[in-house]
């Protein structure tokens, strides 16, 4: 019966919510006092790149989709919002997210939301293959590069939509009167994870077959085709860099458990890895953490599997230098190169960093470097001189991953570190705070008006 009533509570609670938790947040600074060593286990949340194309892809049926695991995160209740203003009812019970989207009737996504919420962009798929018309705003660049949306146009075009973009608003529709997509041959010239994304959800709609060729083959890819072809879809070879999909009419409700989220495992992989701490985390599936496992093995720390979704980091001995190129899946990943850069700063010997994927992913370097790192940047390549020892300083995280790092080397780093930037942190990392506390790290969140009276022995 309480059951009941907390999936009753409708998603603008979601909204409420966000505005109770994250307003304060904003004015927020978390002090972290280090060095830290950690113990135990942590649970690892859900994908957040998983849930967000997940509750995109649920305006897809008009059955109800009940979605688990999905992290109470501020991106999450910002995709909630999206999906109400769409026409959808939204329940939330923990972790769990009933979307009913049977009477979607609004095509147009508000740019207030979409601002805020590139991904939230991928719902253009959607609404084109459910209404027939979609109308979402131009997402904008973003602290970490330009990020263009023109690979999901052409790809929606090679569906047979009609695009035009004007006044920054992207505006698709489907001309006959059967407004069916039609399958076709889509070779993207790069495997951008959300064109793969906004068009393998649009395909399953379509009339006819489509194959995506040079497909991101990153998990959360794999994760929302198994969510679709639990919905009734037909989708062969997601995970890998051809997709198959066999258009159906309609797809149906679904109840669906997202996975764990990699890049939140290999930070604190990362958390164990520079604090010399053993630490426990799961679920995770270590498969996706391939790429991210070894170069922690190059650095000389180890990993074990202890269960099919457990892993365990002891420390190293010493920890040495390691190269690091970032590349889509199976690749090492970008959204772990800001917090790998961190545990490569304290690393003896010279590291190096290539960013590949986006052009604007440097902003921690100045940072880490305020707390005693020694890193050079051009262009997209970082040189990390090892240094002994981190010192704490007042930090700004200027996005989520580059936020994590700070977080990291803060753990390391002797003193106390004021951290500014945790409305960034509350995009990926579900409470963070709770789960680093838990494993016995020292740090508060501080309302900057109440700074005077909070203190180390405070904590
Ligand atoms: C997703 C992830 C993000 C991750 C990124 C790369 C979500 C919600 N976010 O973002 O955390 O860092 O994958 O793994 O899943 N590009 C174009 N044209 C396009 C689309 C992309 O040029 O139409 C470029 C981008 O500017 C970028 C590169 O392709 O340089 C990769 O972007 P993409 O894979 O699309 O990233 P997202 O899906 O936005």
């Amino acid at each position: 019966m309480r059951e009941d009533r907390a999936i009753n509570q409708q998603l603008h609670s979601i909204g409420e919510t966000e505005k109770q938790n994250l307003s304060p947040v904003n004015q927020s600074i978390l002090k972290i006092w280090g060095p830290s060593r950690l113990q135990g286990n942590i649970n690892i949340s859900g994908a957040k790149n998983s849930a967000l194309p997940a509750m995109a892809a649920t305006l897809l049926s008009s059955g109800v989709c009940r979605l688990r695991q999905i992290p109470r995160l501020a991106d999450i209740n910002t995709m909630g919002k999206v999906l109400s203003a769409l026409g959808a009812k939204i329940k939330q019970n923990g972790n769990t997210l009933d979307i009913d989207a049977s009477n979607l009737d609004n095509p147009e996504a508000p740019y207030e939301l979409v601002r805020k919420l590139r991904a939230s962009f991928f719902a253009i798929g959607p609404i084109l293959a459910r209404l027939g018309v979609a109308r979402v705003p131009l997402p904008g660049g973003c602290a970490i590069g330009a990020r263009p949306v023109d690979l999901h146009v052409r790809g929606l075009q090679a569906l047979g939509a009609e695009v035009h973009i004007e006044h920054g608003m992207v505006n698709a529709y489907i001309s006959g009167s059967k407004k069916k997509l039609q399958g076709a041959k889509i070779y993207l010239d790069y495997p951008s994870v959300g064109a793969t994304e906004t068009l393998m959800m649009a395909a399953t709609l379509a009339e006819g077959e489509t194959i995506i060729e040079n497909a991101a083959q990153e998990p959360e890819v794999e994760d929302l085709a198994n969510l679709c072809i639990a919905m009734g879809a037909n989708i062969f070879g997601a995970g890998t860099k051809t997709i198959v999909i066999s258009g159906v009419p309609k797809l149906h409700s679904v109840d669906y458990t997202i996975i764990p989220d990699r890049i939140e495992a290999g930070t604190f992989l990362i958390a164990g890895a520079i604090t010399n701490s053993e630490i426990t985390i799961s679920p995770v599936v270590p498969k996706h953490l391939s790429a991210v496992i070894s170069k922690l093995q190059s650095v000389g720390v180890e990993i074990i599997q202890e269960k099919f979704d457990s892993l365990r980091i002891l420390p190293g001995e010493i920890l040495k230098s390691t190269d690091i190129d970032t590349q889509p899946y199976p690749g090492f990943p970008t959204d772990m190169q800001a917090p790998f850069m961190a545990l490569l700063s304290v690393c003896s010997g010279s590291s190096s960093v290539t960013e590949t994927v986006f052009e604007n992913r440097m902003r921690h370097v100045s940072e880490l470097n305020r707390m005693g790192a020694n890193i050079r940047v051009k262009g997209n390549h970082a040189i990390v001189q090892g240094v002994p020892k981190l010192s704490a300083a007042p930090v700004i995280g200027t996005d989520l991953r580059a936020s994590a790092a700070l977080i990291l080397a803060a753990l390391a780093a002797e003193g106390e570190t004021t951290f500014q930037g945790l409305q960034h942190l509350n995009r990926g990392y579900e409470e963070i705070e709770i789960k680093l506390q838990k494993l016995g790290a020292k740090l508060q969140r501080v309302d900057q008006v109440k700074e005077n009276e909070i203190s180390p022995a405070s904590v």
